[in-house]
């Protein structure tokens, strides 16, 4: 049974124990993202993330051994709800053959269903780049609160501006010339 919250030394660990399930499902979901990408620059950002998450997941565990915590993963639904609704979105499109430009429909262009998916690629890294930055800056402040050494702060500081600094890439790469004429496809 889990045990129950009584200060805020627990809600800490609860909230580092969160970020450590997030960072471990975040590397599969890199390596998948990684090996569906077809825009050339949204998969070089997703490679640089996939070794950022890496130490993400090593700091994570320093973290939790000094504050003598087992480096255990705390579910967290939120983000779980990003990679469903991320399928749900893949599956609508695969599915429906209707859609201008999607597989099936030989007289638009074939490689509508491989730009779609491009797109909800960036959008849900976004998504998740949010969540994360969003976590880090909770077990910083947290942290802070608790007057905990700089061994402890400096990792999760230092990840918190990895994952902004990720979010804004992937915003950036919305911006580059291929992504921009996927765009302008999209809506012509
Ligand atoms: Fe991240």
């Amino acid at each position: 049974m889990t045990r129950p919250i009584s200060g805020l030394d627990d809600v800490f660990t609860y909230h580092v124990q969160e970020l450590y399930y997030v960072e471990r499902r975040h590397e599969d979901v890199l390596e998948q993202f990684v090996a569906d990408a077809h825009n050339d620059a949204l998969r070089r950002a997703l490679e640089h993330h996939r070794g950022e998450t890496r130490d993400q997941r090593d700091r994570l565990e320093d973290v939790l051994d000094l504050v003598d915590t087992p480096a255990e993963e705390r579910e967290r639904p939120a983000f779980d709800g990003v990679l469903e609704e991320h399928d749900r979105f893949l599956e609508t499109v695969a599915v429906d053959e209707s859609t201008p430009g999607t597989a099936g429909d030989p007289g638009n262009d074939p490689n509508a269903d491989v730009d779609l998916r491009d797109l909800r690629i960036l959008t849900t890294a976004i998504e998740i780049e949010h969540l994360e930055t969003a976590g880090y800056e909770n077990a910083v402040l947290l942290a802070r609160r608790l007057d905990h050494p700089r061994d402890i702060r400096k990792p999760l500081d230092r990840s918190r501006k990895e994952e902004d600094g990720m979010g804004t890439q992937l915003k950036e790469v919305a911006n580059e010339s291929a992504v921009r004429k996927l765009f302008t496809r999209l809506t012509g």
